[in-house]
C-alpha cells in the first residue's frame, strides 16, 4: 500500500464523545461503574462487515454497503469505514502473519472474532496512521464487545506488540532472508498470484502491477448506447475515460446520477468497455444474431445491445444463474424488448441451434485475478486449485461458443484474469479451428495492449491502463 493513499485518521470526524478523563490522565477503558464506554461507531460497523465477509463469505463491497446503509453512516465516516473494511480485507494475509508472530500463536488457536478485531487493529496501526494508542484501545473495546471481557488482556498485549513496529519492519522480520516472502507480505499478495504475474510481466513491471492491485479504483460509469450520451455523465461531474468513448469516471455514489438511476447508464470498468470497443470494430462483426454466452450481470450485454440496435442485430443474452440473469434483464430494461432475449441456461448444454449466431461473446467465469482492486477479499479466497475446475469449464464454454457460431463468424473469448492457464492456454486448444485476429490492432489508441503470450491477444493491466486486467482473444471460425 502506498503511503500517499492512506487516509489519515485526522481527516475523519472525531469519535463520538466519551466520558471525560481528568486532564493529563490516561482515559480509562471503563467508567467507574464498571461499564465500558460506548463503542466507536465506524469501527464497530466495519467489524460487523468483516465478520460477515469472514464467516458468511460475503463480498466486501456488498457487506460494506449493507452495514453503512443499516447504520445510516454517510460522508467521511462512510469513507473511513470503507477504508477499514477494504484495507483490512486486502492485506489480511499479511496481517495474519503479523498477528501470529506478535501473539506467538497460530491463527487457528485464536477465536475468529478476536482475529477480526486484531486484523482491523493491525490495519489502523500499520497502514492508516491511526495513533497507536487509539488503535490499541479501540481494539480492546471491540474485543470486550464481541468476545467478552476475558479477551481484553490478550488483545491489549497483542495490539501493543503489533503497533510497536512499522509494517515494513514486520515484513522483513517475518520473511527473514526470503525475499519472495518479504515481497508477498509487503504487497499483500499470495505467492501463486505473484508467480502468475511474474510469468507475464518483466521484472520492472511486477512491483507496479502488485502496487496497482492495492489502489482502489474510482467508479467508472458507462452509457447505454442509444439511450444516453456521454455528455450527460460529464454534466453530472464525471470526467471522460481515457479511451472508451462510452465511459466516464466519477467518485461518489453512482446512484446520484439520474442516468444511472433510470437505467440509461450503468457502472462498468473501462477494461470491459475496451473489450467491447475492439469487438465493435472487427470487420467480421456483422450478421443478424449475436449471443452473449455468459451474460450476468449484464455490463457487456448492455453495450452489445446498444451496438446491435445500431446494426439491426438481435441479441440473446444467456446466463446460468437465475439471479444473475435478472440483473441482465435489469441492465437491458430500457431497451426495446423486441431486440433481445434473456435466457437462463447452462451454456455447456446449449438451448439454441448449432451455428445459429454470427457473433458469440464468451466472457467466461474465471479466477478474477484481474479485478483484485475492486474485490479486496478475493485474493485470499482464491486458490491455485480453483483453476482445476475453472479451466475445463472455460474450455467447454469456448467449445460451445465455436459450435454456436456460423462459419466465418466471430467468437470473442474474454476473461477478467491474466492467468496464462485461463487465457492463452485455453485459446491454444482451439487454434486448429479458428483464425486468430489481431485484437490490439483494433484499439490502436490503447498503448501496450498486446499480451506477452501472443501479440494478437489484448491484455490490459491496472498499472498500465488503469483498468481491470481484461484478456481478449478474437477468433474467426474457419
Ligand atoms: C465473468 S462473468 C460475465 C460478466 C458479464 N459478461 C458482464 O460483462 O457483466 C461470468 C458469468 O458466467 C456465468 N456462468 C458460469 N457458468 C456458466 C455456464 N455454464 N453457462 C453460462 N453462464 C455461466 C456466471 O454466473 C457469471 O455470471
Amino acid at each position: 500500500m502506498s503511503g500517499q493513499n492512506r487516509p489519515r485518521r485526522e481527516e475523519f470526524p472525531r469519535n463520538p464523545p466519551r466520558p471525560s478523563a481528568g486532564r493529563g490522565q490516561r482515559r480509562p477503558n471503563r467508567s467507574r461503574g464498571g461499564t465500558r464506554r460506548p463503542l466507536d461507531r465506524p469501527r464497530r460497523t466495519a467489524l460487523e462487515a468483516l465478520r460477515d465477509i469472514d464467516r458468511s463469505g460475503a463480498y466486501a463491497n456488498l457487506a460494506c454497503s449493507r452495514v453503512l446503509a443499516e447504520q445510516r453512516i454517510t460522508g467521511r465516516d462512510a469513507a473511513f469505514v470503507t477504508e477499514l473494511v477494504f484495507g483490512t480485507c486486502r492485506m489480511a494475509g499479511s496481517y495474519d502473519a503479523i498477528i501470529e508472530h506478535a501473539s506467538g500463536r497460530r491463527l487457528g488457536d485464536l477465536e475468529p472474532d478476536l482475529v477480526d478485531v486484531l486484523r482491523l487493529g493491525a490495519h489502523q496501526g500499520l497502514a492508516m496512521r491511526v495513533p497507536d494508542r487509539a488503535a490499541v484501545d479501540t481494539s480492546v473495546d471491540l474485543a470486550a464487545h464481541v468476545v467478552g471481557e476475558r479477551a481484553t488482556g490478550i488483545t491489549n498485549a497483542i495490539m501493543r506488540r503489533i503497533v510497536a513496529r512499522p509494517f515494513e519492519q514486520w515484513c522483513t522480520l517475518i520473511a527473514g532472508d526470503d525475499p519472495a516472502r518479504e515481497r508477498a507480505l509487503r504487497t499483500g499478495h499470495p505467492q501463486w498470484i505473484i508467480d502468475a504475474y511474474a510469468e507475464l510481466l518483466g521484472p520492472d513491471e511486477l512491483e507496479p502491477a502488485l502496487a496497482a492491485d492495492n489502489e482502489a479504483p474510482e467508479p467508472t460509469l458507462v452509457v447505454r448506447p442509444g439511450l444516453c450520451e456521454r455528455d450527460e455523465l460529464l454534466a453530472a461531474g464525471a470526467t471522460p475515460t481515457r479511451w472508451s468513448p462510452w465511459g466516464a469516471r466519477r467518485g461518489g455514489d453512482p446512484a446520484e446520477v439520474e442516468a444511472v438511476r433510470s437505467g440509461r447508464a450503468g457502472v462498468q470498468d473501462e477494461g470491459s468497455q475496451l473489450v467491447c470497443l475492439a469487438l465493435s470494430r472487427a470487420e467480421q462483426l456483422n450478421g443478424p444474431r449475436w449471443l452473449d454466452l455468459c451474460a450476468g450481470p449484464g455490463g457487456k450485454s448492455a453495450l452489445l445491445r446498444g451496438l446491435a440496435a445500431e446494426r439491426g442485430a438481435f441479441l440473446v443474452a444467456n446466463e446460468a444463474q437465475p439471479h444473475r440473469a435478472r440483473l441482465v434483464s435489469l441492465a437491458l430494461r430500457r431497451y426495446d424488448r423486441r431486440g433481445h432475449q434473456v435466457i437462463v441456461a447452462d451454456g455447456g448444454e446449449p438451448a439454441w441451434d448449432e451455428a445459429g449466431f454470427q457473433m458469440v461473446l464468451a466472457d467466461v467465469p474465471c479466477s478474477g485475478l484481474g479485478a483484485l482492486r475492486r474485490r479486496p477479499e478475493s485474493r485470499w479466497r482464491r486458490h491455485p486449485d480453483d483453476l482445476d475446475e475453472l479451466v475445463p469449464l472455460q474450455q467447454d464454454l469456448l467449445d460451445v461458443a465455436l459450435g454456436s457460431v456460423s462459419s466465418g463468424g466471430l467468437v470473442a473469448y474474454v476473461t477478467c484474469s491474466p492467468h496464462r492457464a485461463e487465457t492463452a492456454d485455453v485459446v491454444a486448444g482451439v487454434l486448429d479451428r479458428v483464425d486468430l485476429l489481431d485484437a490490439p490492432a483494433l484499439i490502436p489508441e490503447v498503448p501496450n495492449a498486446a499480451a506477452a503470450t501472443d501479440p494478437r491477444f489484448v491484455q490490459l493491466w491496472p498499472h498500465r491502463h488503469g483498468t481491470d486486467a481484461m484478456f481478449l482473444a478474437l477468433l474467426r471460425k474457419r
